[in-house]
Protein backbone atom coordinates (compact mmCIF):
# COMPACT_ATOMS: atom_id res chain seq x y z
CA UNK A 1 0.00 0.00 0.00
CA UNK A 2 0.89 3.50 -0.33
CA UNK A 3 2.73 5.87 2.51
CA UNK A 4 0.49 6.69 5.19
CA UNK A 5 0.24 9.50 5.72
CA UNK A 6 -1.02 11.73 9.33
CA UNK A 7 -4.31 13.23 8.65
CA UNK A 8 -6.46 15.45 11.08
CA UNK A 9 -9.81 15.10 10.33
CA UNK A 10 -11.43 18.67 12.34
CA UNK A 11 -15.48 18.10 13.49
CA UNK A 12 -16.26 14.57 14.72
CA UNK A 13 -19.90 14.87 13.56
CA UNK A 14 -21.35 11.75 11.33
CA UNK A 15 -18.83 13.15 8.23
CA UNK A 16 -15.75 13.70 10.02
CA UNK A 17 -15.53 10.32 12.53
CA UNK A 18 -16.72 8.21 9.40
CA UNK A 19 -13.89 9.82 6.63
CA UNK A 20 -11.98 9.81 10.52
CA UNK A 21 -12.38 5.92 10.88
CA UNK A 22 -12.12 5.38 7.06
CA UNK A 23 -8.93 7.07 6.99
CA UNK A 24 -7.79 5.04 9.50
CA UNK A 25 -8.71 1.85 7.87
CA UNK A 26 -6.87 2.26 5.03
CA UNK A 27 -3.66 2.74 6.60
CA UNK A 28 -3.31 6.64 7.40
CA UNK A 29 -2.76 7.92 10.98
CA UNK A 30 -5.88 10.07 12.21
CA UNK A 31 -5.72 12.93 14.47
CA UNK A 32 -9.68 13.90 15.44
CA UNK A 33 -10.20 17.21 16.52
CA UNK A 34 -13.68 18.37 18.20
CA UNK A 35 -14.15 21.39 20.50
CA UNK A 36 -16.82 19.21 22.71
CA UNK A 37 -15.19 18.13 25.46
CA UNK A 38 -17.51 15.51 26.58
CA UNK A 39 -17.22 13.77 22.96
CA UNK A 40 -13.82 13.69 23.10
CA UNK A 41 -13.80 12.07 26.19
CA UNK A 42 -16.65 9.82 25.61
CA UNK A 43 -14.71 8.67 22.07
CA UNK A 44 -11.46 8.11 24.08
CA UNK A 45 -13.25 5.87 26.37
CA UNK A 46 -14.23 3.30 23.69
CA UNK A 47 -17.89 5.15 23.01
CA UNK A 48 -19.41 6.19 19.76
CA UNK A 49 -21.60 9.07 19.62
CA UNK A 50 -23.35 7.74 16.53
CA UNK A 51 -25.25 4.94 15.18
CA UNK A 52 -23.45 3.56 12.16
CA UNK A 53 -22.89 0.47 10.50
CA UNK A 54 -19.24 -0.89 10.75
CA UNK A 55 -17.81 1.75 13.22
CA UNK A 56 -17.33 0.12 16.52
CA UNK A 57 -15.61 -3.01 15.00
CA UNK A 58 -13.07 0.05 12.70
CA UNK A 59 -12.72 1.82 15.71
CA UNK A 60 -11.99 -0.90 17.33
CA UNK A 61 -9.53 -1.74 15.18
CA UNK A 62 -7.43 1.57 14.96
CA UNK A 63 -8.24 3.44 18.22
CA UNK A 64 -4.95 2.25 19.51
CA UNK A 65 -2.12 3.12 17.13
CA UNK A 66 -4.01 4.64 14.06
CA UNK A 67 -6.48 7.26 15.41
CA UNK A 68 -6.63 9.19 18.75
CA UNK A 69 -8.96 11.93 19.40
CA UNK A 70 -8.31 15.71 20.95
CA UNK A 71 -8.96 18.80 21.43
CA UNK A 72 -5.46 20.36 20.48
CA UNK A 73 -6.56 21.61 17.36
CA UNK A 74 -3.10 23.41 17.00
CA UNK A 75 -1.10 20.24 18.36
CA UNK A 76 -3.15 18.55 15.39
CA UNK A 77 -2.23 20.60 12.71
CA UNK A 78 1.29 20.72 13.68
CA UNK A 79 1.80 17.14 13.27
CA UNK A 80 -0.42 16.58 10.14
CA UNK A 81 0.31 16.44 5.97
CA UNK A 82 -3.46 17.22 5.51
CA UNK A 83 -6.25 19.18 7.90
CA UNK A 84 -9.89 17.90 6.74
CA UNK A 85 -12.69 20.26 7.40
CA UNK A 86 -15.89 18.49 8.56
CA UNK A 87 -17.88 20.76 10.87
CA UNK A 88 -21.34 21.66 10.71
CA UNK A 89 -22.84 23.63 8.08
CA UNK A 90 -26.21 24.40 9.47
CA UNK A 91 -29.06 26.60 7.55
CA UNK A 92 -28.84 30.13 8.60
CA UNK A 93 -32.19 31.65 9.13
CA UNK A 94 -31.80 33.28 5.41
CA UNK A 95 -31.70 29.87 3.85
CA UNK A 96 -27.98 29.87 3.26
CA UNK A 97 -25.70 27.97 5.25
CA UNK A 98 -24.00 29.37 8.08
CA UNK A 99 -19.88 29.11 7.72
CA UNK A 100 -19.61 30.27 10.90
CA UNK A 101 -18.10 27.19 12.09
CA UNK A 102 -15.80 26.55 8.45
CA UNK A 103 -14.43 30.33 9.11
CA UNK A 104 -13.30 29.23 13.11
CA UNK A 105 -11.43 26.16 11.59
CA UNK A 106 -10.10 28.29 9.45
CA UNK A 107 -8.73 31.14 11.46
CA UNK A 108 -7.63 28.87 13.80
CA UNK A 109 -5.44 26.48 11.10
CA UNK A 110 -3.95 29.78 10.05
CA UNK A 111 -2.47 30.64 13.47
CA UNK A 112 -0.96 26.74 13.94
CA UNK A 113 0.63 26.01 10.18
CA UNK A 114 4.53 25.90 10.31
CA UNK A 115 4.68 23.84 6.83
CA UNK A 116 3.18 22.79 4.03
CA UNK A 117 -0.43 21.57 4.61
CA UNK A 118 -3.29 20.58 2.32
CA UNK A 119 -6.65 22.12 3.43
CA UNK A 120 -9.41 19.83 2.82
CA UNK A 121 -13.37 21.12 2.88
CA UNK A 122 -15.18 18.04 3.47
CA UNK A 123 -18.27 19.64 4.82
CA UNK A 124 -21.11 20.62 2.40
CA UNK A 125 -20.48 24.39 1.07
CA UNK A 126 -21.79 26.72 -1.64
CA UNK A 127 -19.47 27.60 -4.06
CA UNK A 128 -17.04 29.97 -4.00
CA UNK A 129 -16.26 28.87 -0.26
CA UNK A 130 -12.94 27.40 -1.18
CA UNK A 131 -12.08 31.14 -1.91
CA UNK A 132 -12.82 32.42 1.10
CA UNK A 133 -11.15 29.95 3.24
CA UNK A 134 -8.12 30.44 0.95
CA UNK A 135 -8.60 34.46 1.71
CA UNK A 136 -9.36 33.50 5.82
CA UNK A 137 -6.18 31.59 5.71
CA UNK A 138 -4.07 34.30 4.41
CA UNK A 139 -5.57 37.46 6.08
CA UNK A 140 -4.75 35.73 9.61
CA UNK A 141 -1.06 35.00 8.74
CA UNK A 142 -0.94 32.18 6.65
CA UNK A 143 1.90 32.88 3.49
CA UNK A 144 0.42 31.39 0.19
CA UNK A 145 2.57 29.16 0.13
CA UNK A 146 2.12 26.95 3.37
CA UNK A 147 -0.88 25.65 2.46
CA UNK A 148 -3.63 25.11 -0.75
CA UNK A 149 -7.48 24.37 -0.19
CA UNK A 150 -9.02 21.50 -1.85
CA UNK A 151 -12.72 20.59 -2.12
CA UNK A 152 -13.31 16.86 -1.50
CA UNK A 153 -17.15 16.46 -1.19
CA UNK A 154 -18.77 13.49 0.87
CA UNK A 155 -21.62 11.40 -0.62
CA UNK A 156 -22.00 9.17 2.17
CA UNK A 157 -25.53 8.19 3.60
CA UNK A 158 -26.10 7.81 7.33
CA UNK A 159 -26.22 4.59 8.02
CA UNK A 160 -24.39 3.19 5.69
CA UNK A 161 -21.32 6.06 5.66
CA UNK A 162 -18.67 3.46 6.05
CA UNK A 163 -19.82 1.44 3.42
CA UNK A 164 -20.50 4.71 0.98
CA UNK A 165 -16.41 5.98 2.12
CA UNK A 166 -14.54 2.56 1.18
CA UNK A 167 -16.83 1.82 -1.96
CA UNK A 168 -18.03 4.75 -3.47
CA UNK A 169 -19.31 5.23 -6.85
CA UNK A 170 -16.38 7.97 -7.03
CA UNK A 171 -14.02 10.29 -5.51
CA UNK A 172 -14.49 13.66 -6.61
CA UNK A 173 -11.23 16.39 -5.54
CA UNK A 174 -11.37 20.43 -6.41
CA UNK A 175 -7.64 20.91 -6.80
CA UNK A 176 -6.03 24.26 -8.35
CA UNK A 177 -2.21 22.77 -7.82
CA UNK A 178 -0.73 19.60 -9.09
CA UNK A 179 1.07 19.33 -5.73
CA UNK A 180 -2.01 19.73 -3.48
CA UNK A 181 -3.64 16.67 -6.41
CA UNK A 182 -0.68 14.56 -5.40
CA UNK A 183 -1.55 14.26 -1.76
CA UNK A 184 -5.05 13.67 -2.71
CA UNK A 185 -4.12 11.30 -4.65
CA UNK A 186 -1.86 9.53 -2.03
CA UNK A 187 -4.25 9.55 0.56
CA UNK A 188 -6.77 7.77 -1.40
CA UNK A 189 -4.38 5.62 -3.53
CA UNK A 190 -5.67 2.26 -1.38
CA UNK A 191 -9.13 2.72 -2.51
CA UNK A 192 -7.96 4.00 -6.18
CA UNK A 193 -5.47 1.36 -6.76
CA UNK A 194 -7.93 -1.48 -5.25
CA UNK A 195 -5.47 -2.75 -2.69
CA UNK A 196 -7.54 -2.15 0.21
CA UNK A 197 -10.16 -4.51 -1.25
CA UNK A 198 -8.19 -7.22 -1.12
CA UNK A 199 -7.13 -6.89 2.75
CA UNK A 200 -8.73 -9.52 5.31
CA UNK A 201 -10.65 -7.20 7.12
CA UNK A 202 -11.87 -5.25 4.43
CA UNK A 203 -15.62 -3.88 4.91
CA UNK A 204 -17.42 -5.50 2.12
CA UNK A 205 -19.10 -3.82 -0.75
CA UNK A 206 -19.70 -3.20 -4.39
CA UNK A 207 -15.89 -2.01 -4.72
CA UNK A 208 -12.71 -4.51 -5.37
CA UNK A 209 -9.53 -4.75 -6.51
CA UNK A 210 -10.60 -5.56 -10.20
CA UNK A 211 -13.26 -2.18 -10.07
CA UNK A 212 -11.50 0.38 -7.76
CA UNK A 213 -13.33 3.75 -7.68
CA UNK A 214 -12.66 6.45 -10.15
CA UNK A 215 -10.83 9.65 -8.56
CA UNK A 216 -12.41 13.01 -10.64
CA UNK A 217 -10.00 16.04 -10.66
CA UNK A 218 -11.85 18.70 -11.23
CA UNK A 219 -12.08 22.56 -9.98
CA UNK A 220 -12.32 23.13 -6.59
CA UNK A 221 -15.86 25.67 -7.54
CA UNK A 222 -16.79 22.54 -10.01
CA UNK A 223 -16.60 19.92 -6.83
CA UNK A 224 -18.50 22.01 -4.71
CA UNK A 225 -20.95 22.54 -7.42
CA UNK A 226 -21.01 18.84 -7.87
CA UNK A 227 -22.00 18.15 -4.58
CA UNK A 228 -24.87 20.59 -4.25
CA UNK A 229 -26.10 19.32 -7.79
CA UNK A 230 -26.17 15.86 -6.61
CA UNK A 231 -28.66 16.19 -3.19
CA UNK A 232 -30.37 18.52 -5.31
CA UNK A 233 -30.98 16.19 -8.02
CA UNK A 234 -31.75 13.29 -5.82
CA UNK A 235 -34.22 15.44 -3.81
CA UNK A 236 -35.77 16.10 -6.75
CA UNK A 237 -36.37 12.66 -7.51
CA UNK A 238 -38.01 12.05 -4.34
CA UNK A 239 -39.97 14.83 -4.88
CA UNK A 240 -41.31 13.69 -8.81
CA UNK A 241 -41.75 10.24 -7.30
CA UNK A 242 -43.94 11.56 -4.77
CA UNK A 243 -45.97 14.15 -6.72
CA UNK A 244 -46.58 10.74 -8.97
CA UNK A 245 -47.85 8.61 -6.39
CA UNK A 246 -50.41 11.47 -5.82
CA UNK A 247 -51.16 10.90 -9.45
CA UNK A 248 -52.03 7.29 -9.01
CA UNK A 249 -53.47 7.55 -5.93
CA UNK A 250 -56.36 9.45 -7.51
CA UNK A 251 -55.92 7.51 -10.47
CA UNK A 252 -56.15 4.13 -8.81
CA UNK A 253 -52.48 3.21 -9.95
CA UNK A 254 -49.74 1.47 -8.14
CA UNK A 255 -46.84 3.98 -7.44
CA UNK A 256 -44.48 0.66 -7.71
CA UNK A 257 -45.25 -0.42 -10.79
CA UNK A 258 -44.67 2.94 -12.51
CA UNK A 259 -41.51 3.64 -10.60
CA UNK A 260 -40.23 0.65 -11.36
CA UNK A 261 -41.06 0.81 -15.62
CA UNK A 262 -40.07 4.66 -15.07
CA UNK A 263 -36.75 3.19 -13.18
CA UNK A 264 -35.64 0.83 -15.90
CA UNK A 265 -34.63 3.43 -18.15
CA UNK A 266 -31.09 3.26 -17.72
CA UNK A 267 -30.80 7.65 -18.39
CA UNK A 268 -32.75 7.33 -14.95
CA UNK A 269 -32.27 4.75 -13.16
CA UNK A 270 -34.68 2.58 -10.22
CA UNK A 271 -32.82 4.40 -7.22
CA UNK A 272 -34.49 7.32 -5.29
CA UNK A 273 -37.92 6.46 -6.45
CA UNK A 274 -39.71 5.38 -3.59
CA UNK A 275 -42.55 6.73 -2.84
CA UNK A 276 -43.77 8.09 0.71
CA UNK A 277 -44.18 10.73 2.86
CA UNK A 278 -40.76 13.10 1.88
CA UNK A 279 -37.18 13.33 2.42
CA UNK A 280 -35.48 14.42 5.55
CA UNK A 281 -32.53 13.95 7.76
CA UNK A 282 -29.69 16.76 8.29
CA UNK A 283 -28.70 17.01 4.36
CA UNK A 284 -31.33 17.02 2.02
CA UNK A 285 -33.49 20.18 3.14
CA UNK A 286 -30.35 22.11 4.23
CA UNK A 287 -28.72 21.86 0.94
CA UNK A 288 -31.86 22.10 -1.41
CA UNK A 289 -32.18 25.50 0.40
CA UNK A 290 -28.71 26.27 0.13
CA UNK A 291 -28.79 25.46 -3.52
CA UNK A 292 -30.96 27.70 -3.97
CA UNK A 293 -29.67 30.34 -2.15
CA UNK A 294 -26.40 30.14 -4.13
CA UNK A 295 -28.40 30.19 -7.61
CA UNK A 296 -30.07 33.49 -6.25
CA UNK A 297 -26.16 34.94 -5.41
CA UNK A 298 -25.28 34.51 -9.05
CA UNK A 299 -28.59 36.02 -10.16
CA UNK A 300 -30.74 33.23 -11.08
CA UNK A 301 -33.98 31.87 -10.01
CA UNK A 302 -33.60 28.13 -9.34
CA UNK A 303 -37.79 27.75 -9.07
CA UNK A 304 -37.42 23.90 -9.67
CA UNK A 305 -36.07 23.77 -6.21
CA UNK A 306 -38.71 25.69 -4.67
CA UNK A 307 -41.30 23.37 -5.95
CA UNK A 308 -38.92 20.20 -4.93
CA UNK A 309 -38.92 21.55 -1.58
CA UNK A 310 -43.29 22.59 -1.57
CA UNK A 311 -44.10 18.83 -3.07
CA UNK A 312 -42.30 17.69 0.34
CA UNK A 313 -43.96 19.68 2.67
CA UNK A 314 -47.29 19.08 1.23
CA UNK A 315 -46.26 15.09 0.75
CA UNK A 316 -46.52 15.28 5.10
CA UNK A 317 -49.69 17.36 5.55
CA UNK A 318 -51.36 14.85 2.56
CA UNK A 319 -50.42 11.89 4.53
CA UNK A 320 -51.72 13.09 7.54
CA UNK A 321 -55.04 13.64 5.93
CA UNK A 322 -55.06 9.81 5.06
CA UNK A 323 -54.47 9.19 8.56
CA UNK A 324 -57.76 11.30 8.62
CA UNK A 325 -59.95 10.12 6.47
CA UNK A 326 -58.77 6.21 7.55
CA UNK A 327 -59.85 7.12 11.30
CA UNK A 328 -62.64 9.61 10.71
CA UNK A 329 -61.66 11.07 14.31
CA UNK A 330 -58.72 11.78 15.84
CA UNK A 331 -59.18 13.54 19.61
CA UNK A 332 -58.43 10.49 22.17
CA UNK A 333 -57.59 7.96 19.55
CA UNK A 334 -54.00 5.88 20.27
CA UNK A 335 -51.76 5.29 18.00
CA UNK A 336 -48.91 2.49 17.63
CA UNK A 337 -46.29 4.70 16.05
CA UNK A 338 -43.44 2.80 14.23
CA UNK A 339 -39.93 5.22 13.15
CA UNK A 340 -38.95 8.25 14.45
CA UNK A 341 -36.20 8.78 12.70
CA UNK A 342 -35.88 10.67 9.20
CA UNK A 343 -35.00 7.04 7.35
CA UNK A 344 -34.32 3.67 9.08
CA UNK A 345 -31.22 2.61 10.15
CA UNK A 346 -30.28 5.41 11.89
CA UNK A 347 -30.44 7.20 15.20
CA UNK A 348 -30.99 10.90 13.23
CA UNK A 349 -34.22 12.63 13.89
CA UNK A 350 -33.07 15.95 12.23
CA UNK A 351 -35.91 17.41 10.28
CA UNK A 352 -37.63 13.92 10.18
CA UNK A 353 -41.16 13.71 8.43
CA UNK A 354 -41.94 11.11 11.21
CA UNK A 355 -41.47 13.70 14.22
CA UNK A 356 -43.44 15.91 12.14
CA UNK A 357 -46.27 13.78 11.71
CA UNK A 358 -46.81 12.71 15.60
CA UNK A 359 -46.62 16.66 16.44
CA UNK A 360 -49.32 17.27 13.50
CA UNK A 361 -51.17 14.23 15.57
CA UNK A 362 -50.71 15.52 19.17
CA UNK A 363 -51.90 18.71 17.86
CA UNK A 364 -55.37 16.87 17.12
CA UNK A 365 -55.19 15.44 20.64
CA UNK A 366 -54.34 11.86 19.16
CA UNK A 367 -51.84 9.34 22.06
CA UNK A 368 -49.07 8.10 20.32
CA UNK A 369 -47.05 4.80 21.50
CA UNK A 370 -43.60 5.25 20.29
CA UNK A 371 -41.43 2.68 18.87
CA UNK A 372 -37.93 3.20 16.68
CA UNK A 373 -35.07 0.68 17.11
CA UNK A 374 -32.48 3.74 17.38
CA UNK A 375 -33.90 7.06 17.79
CA UNK A 376 -36.16 6.93 20.97
CA UNK A 377 -33.17 8.62 23.12
CA UNK A 378 -33.00 11.54 20.67
CA UNK A 379 -36.90 11.93 20.47
CA UNK A 380 -37.32 12.30 24.22
CA UNK A 381 -35.91 15.56 23.45
CA UNK A 382 -38.31 16.65 21.00
CA UNK A 383 -41.93 14.53 21.90
CA UNK A 384 -41.39 14.48 25.31
CA UNK A 385 -43.07 11.57 26.89
CA UNK A 386 -46.31 12.17 29.35
CA UNK A 387 -50.27 11.92 29.41
CA UNK A 388 -50.49 11.58 25.54
CA UNK A 389 -46.96 10.13 24.51
CA UNK A 390 -45.61 6.61 25.55
CA UNK A 391 -42.36 5.42 24.45
CA UNK A 392 -42.26 1.53 24.34
CA UNK A 393 -39.99 -1.21 24.14
CA UNK A 394 -40.98 -3.47 21.21
CA UNK A 395 -42.90 -3.03 18.20
CA UNK A 396 -45.95 -5.77 19.46
CA UNK A 397 -46.41 -3.84 23.07
CA UNK A 398 -46.84 -0.61 21.20
CA UNK A 399 -49.38 -2.25 19.20
CA UNK A 400 -51.67 -3.18 21.71
CA UNK A 401 -54.83 -2.07 21.75
CA UNK A 402 -53.79 0.93 19.24
CA UNK A 403 -56.65 1.84 17.14
CA UNK A 404 -54.47 2.03 14.51
CA UNK A 405 -50.49 1.33 13.19
CA UNK A 406 -48.47 4.01 11.20
CA UNK A 407 -45.41 3.16 9.57
CA UNK A 408 -42.89 6.31 9.33
CA UNK A 409 -39.44 5.19 9.25
CA UNK A 410 -38.35 2.42 6.64
CA UNK A 411 -36.24 -0.01 9.62
CA UNK A 412 -35.62 -3.50 7.87
CA UNK A 413 -37.18 -4.90 11.18
CA UNK A 414 -40.45 -3.34 10.60
CA UNK A 415 -41.08 -5.15 7.15
CA UNK A 416 -40.47 -8.52 8.79
CA UNK A 417 -42.90 -8.15 11.23
CA UNK A 418 -44.99 -10.65 12.27
CA UNK A 419 -48.57 -9.78 10.70
CA UNK A 420 -50.81 -11.66 12.76
CA UNK A 421 -49.60 -11.20 16.15
CA UNK A 422 -49.42 -7.58 14.87
CA UNK A 423 -53.13 -7.83 14.04
CA UNK A 424 -54.18 -9.83 17.21
CA UNK A 425 -52.51 -6.64 19.56
CA UNK A 426 -54.24 -3.74 17.69
CA UNK A 427 -57.67 -2.86 18.81
CA UNK A 428 -58.79 -2.38 14.96
CA UNK A 429 -56.90 -3.93 12.45
CA UNK A 430 -55.93 -0.55 10.16
CA UNK A 431 -52.28 -0.11 9.14
CA UNK A 432 -51.45 3.34 7.43
CA UNK A 433 -48.24 3.05 6.19
CA UNK A 434 -45.96 6.17 5.04
CA UNK A 435 -43.13 3.93 3.24
CA UNK A 436 -44.73 1.13 1.59
CA UNK A 437 -42.91 -1.30 3.50
CA UNK A 438 -45.73 -4.02 2.73
CA UNK A 439 -47.65 -5.83 0.01
CA UNK A 440 -51.10 -4.47 -0.34
CA UNK A 441 -52.63 -7.37 -1.28
CA UNK A 442 -51.16 -9.08 1.25
CA UNK A 443 -52.33 -6.50 3.78
CA UNK A 444 -55.69 -7.18 2.95
CA UNK A 445 -55.61 -11.06 2.72
CA UNK A 446 -54.25 -10.55 6.49
CA UNK A 447 -57.51 -8.90 7.33
CA UNK A 448 -56.13 -5.39 7.85
CA UNK A 449 -57.27 -2.34 6.07
CA UNK A 450 -54.30 -0.95 4.81
CA UNK A 451 -53.32 2.66 3.28
CA UNK A 452 -49.96 3.52 1.54
CA UNK A 453 -48.73 5.94 -0.65
CA UNK A 454 -49.41 6.31 -4.20
CA UNK A 455 -51.20 2.65 -4.06
CA UNK A 456 -54.94 2.03 -4.13
CA UNK A 457 -56.20 1.29 -0.79
CA UNK A 458 -57.56 -2.00 0.11
CA UNK A 459 -60.02 -2.97 2.65
CA UNK A 460 -59.59 -6.18 4.60
CA UNK A 461 -60.68 -9.10 2.55
CA UNK A 462 -60.76 -7.59 -0.69
CA UNK A 463 -58.18 -8.59 -3.40
CA UNK A 464 -56.44 -5.92 -5.58
CA UNK A 465 -57.93 -5.57 -9.23
CA UNK A 466 -55.06 -6.36 -12.48
C1 LIG B 1 -27.95 12.06 1.65
C2 LIG B 1 -27.35 11.55 0.34
O1 LIG B 1 -27.98 10.33 -0.08
C3 LIG B 1 -25.85 11.29 0.49
O2 LIG B 1 -25.30 10.91 -0.77
C4 LIG B 1 -25.18 12.58 0.97
O3 LIG B 1 -23.79 12.41 1.16
C5 LIG B 1 -25.80 13.01 2.29
O4 LIG B 1 -27.22 13.21 2.08
C6 LIG B 1 -25.13 14.29 2.72
O5 LIG B 1 -25.17 15.27 1.98
O6 LIG B 1 -24.42 14.29 3.74
P1 LIG B 1 -28.78 10.88 3.92
O7 LIG B 1 -29.27 12.24 4.32
O8 LIG B 1 -28.04 10.07 4.89
O9 LIG B 1 -27.82 11.01 2.62
O10 LIG B 1 -30.04 10.02 3.53
P2 LIG B 1 -30.69 9.35 2.23
O11 LIG B 1 -30.53 7.89 2.33
O12 LIG B 1 -30.25 10.01 0.99
O13 LIG B 1 -32.23 9.70 2.50
C7 LIG B 1 -32.67 11.05 2.59
C8 LIG B 1 -34.16 11.11 2.80
O14 LIG B 1 -34.85 10.77 1.60
C9 LIG B 1 -34.69 10.15 3.87
O15 LIG B 1 -35.69 10.81 4.62
C10 LIG B 1 -35.27 9.01 3.07
O16 LIG B 1 -36.27 8.30 3.75
C11 LIG B 1 -35.81 9.75 1.86
N1 LIG B 1 -35.93 8.92 0.63
C12 LIG B 1 -34.83 8.38 0.04
C13 LIG B 1 -37.18 8.71 0.07
O17 LIG B 1 -38.21 9.19 0.59
N2 LIG B 1 -37.28 7.97 -1.09
C14 LIG B 1 -36.19 7.43 -1.69
O18 LIG B 1 -36.36 6.78 -2.75
C15 LIG B 1 -34.95 7.64 -1.11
Amino acid sequence: MTQPLVIAVVGSGYVGLVSAACFAEIGHRVICVDNDEEKVRLLNDGGIPIHEEYLPEMLGRHRVGNIEFTTDLHGAIKQAQAVFIAVGTPQSDAGDADLSYVDAVATAIARSIDGYKVIVEKSTVPVYTNEWIRRILERNGASKEAFDVVSNPEFLREGTGVTDFLHPNRIVIGVESERAAKVMRQIYEPLTSGAYYDLPHAVPGSRSAASPPPLMKMSTKAAEMTKHATNAFLAMKISFINAVANLCDAAGVNVEEVAAGVGMDERIGPKFLRAGIGYGGSCFPKDVAAFRWVAEQLGHQFDLLAEVEKINCEQKKLFFRKIRSALWTLRGKRLAVFGLAFKGGTDDIRESPAIEIVQMLLKEGCCVNLFDPAAMERAKAILEPGSQVAYVSDIYEAAKGAHAALFLSDWQEFASVDLDRLRQELRHPIVIDGRNLFDPELMSGKGFTYVSVGRPSLAAGVKAPH
